[in-house]
């Protein structure tokens, strides 16, 4: 018996993937660009046994037995098995059947770029296991497009690749989470239950039916990503912001163009987006940007001398009933009273109690971890 145990982290992408040129591979139309959180507050943890006594495959995710047989499961497992070297004269693992094992740290109901590190991790920890050397993006890949950038800490760039069998499409690492010491990410979960449209399927509906989608692809997105790489590299926050900002409301308008339309973003969602403006125009700087993925959540990148006075204001637009403990979870941050004019200022901006579920205060950090290998 043969048994790995890994963590692999979410990432949160400020250049967006979204649609694919194939849907088999999982090869997207443009670049992306992500940074990978902190595995301290969000991880997918993976546990996988083989044995040669196991009479058959088996899957669970969050403690619930799932169908073994899943497509992006079997591709990853496909590709896996082609990279591995096998010296007949050892007892081969190869061909013993595994328990895989999977759980979030964070609540699902998060939606947060579950699959991402999901994948990551399932294909991280079958590298242990096999003994699989040098990139493993690429098999991440096969599992969400998204999880190929979770290979890796710190910022990381997917690169769409142009050969058709997807052999350059691949994530690197653009620089490591001490690059940007100070940067924060904050995630305001929003209180809804209605269930999104799947990525993958929303994605195939924009691919047919949005004319805007290539226009972002072939003419907006390849400057972006420069001009991305270049704010990464200076620590340029006003300019970093205004990419990601610009960004996310461009993949929603591509999703407004896709027939029929895909709504991510609710009011909730809206109001933040407004509320981040106000508050860099109150601040007379740029100090905050908002990202959304496929869902309603917000993700909140600013510098850590910025975070109590803003998760402050939150509390004053956004407020809770809930316990403070109870609704900030992550990086401790400390409590600081809003003078009176920046109290006023925000106070006409009240949203009615409890819009907002629990806010994750997390940073930019390390890649896949295996924990251990007996
Ligand atoms: C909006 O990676 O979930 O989060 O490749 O079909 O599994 P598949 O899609 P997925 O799409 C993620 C889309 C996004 C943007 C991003 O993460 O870049």
């Amino acid at each position: 018996m043969k048994i790995v145990t890994c963590i692999a982290p979410v990432n949160i992408a400020v250049i967006k993937y979204w649609g694919k040129r194939d849907n088999e591979l999982i090869l997207p139309i443009n670049d992306s660009i992500s940074s990978t959180l902190d595995a301290n507050q969000m991880c997918a943890k993976t546990t996988i046994m083989a044995s040669p006594n196991f009479l058959d495959n088996k899957l669970w995710l969050n403690g619930q037995e799932e169908n073994f047989d899943q497509p992006r499961l079997k591709n990853c497992l496909k590709e896996i098995k082609k990279r591995i070297y096998t010296d007949e004269s050892k007892e081969n693992i190869v061909n013993w059947n595994i328990h895989i094992c999977s759980e979030n740290n964070f609540p699902t109901a998060a939606g947060l770029a579950s699959s991402a590190a999901g994948y990551a991790c399932l294909v991280f920890a079958l590298a242990k296991l096999y003994n699989i050397e040098g990139d493993i993006s690429g098999l991440a890949r096969r599992g969400s497009g998204s999880a190929c950038r979770s290979i890796y800490g710190g910022w990381v760039k997917w690169c769409k690749g142009e050969a058709a069998d997807g052999s350059d499409s691949l994530a690197v690492q653009l620089a490591p989470p001490s690059h940007w010491a100070d940067m924060r990410v904050i995630i305001l979960v929003v209180n809804e239950s209605r269930k999104k449209h799947s990525s993958t399927n929303a994605m195939k509906t924009s691919m047919s039916t949005s004319t805007l989608l290539t226009t972002r692809a072939e003419t907006i997105v390849p400057a972006r990503i420069s001009d991305m790489e270049a704010a990464i590299k200076a620590k340029d926050f006003a300019k970093f912001a205004d990419l990601t900002m610009r960004d996310s409301n461009q993949f929603h308008a591509i999703c407004l163009d896709t027939y029929p339309p895909c709504f991510y973003l609710n009011e909730v969602s809206r109001s933040i987006i407004e509320f981040v403006h106000e508050y860099n125009d109150f601040k007379e700087s740029t100090q905050v940007a908002y990202t959304y993925d496929a869902g309603p959540n917000a993700c909140l990148y600013t510098l850590e001398n910025n975070v109590s006075e803003l998760l402050a204001v939150i509390d004053e637009v956004f407020p809770t009933n809930a316990a403070r403990e109870e609704y900030i979870k992550g990086i401790p941050v400390k409590t600081i009273q809003l003078s009176q004019d920046v109290r006023q200022k925000f106070s006409s901006l009240k949203n009615s109690r409890d819009l907002l579920k629990y806010i994750i205060v997390t940073k930019v950090g390390e890649g896949p971890q295996m924990l251990s290998n007996t």
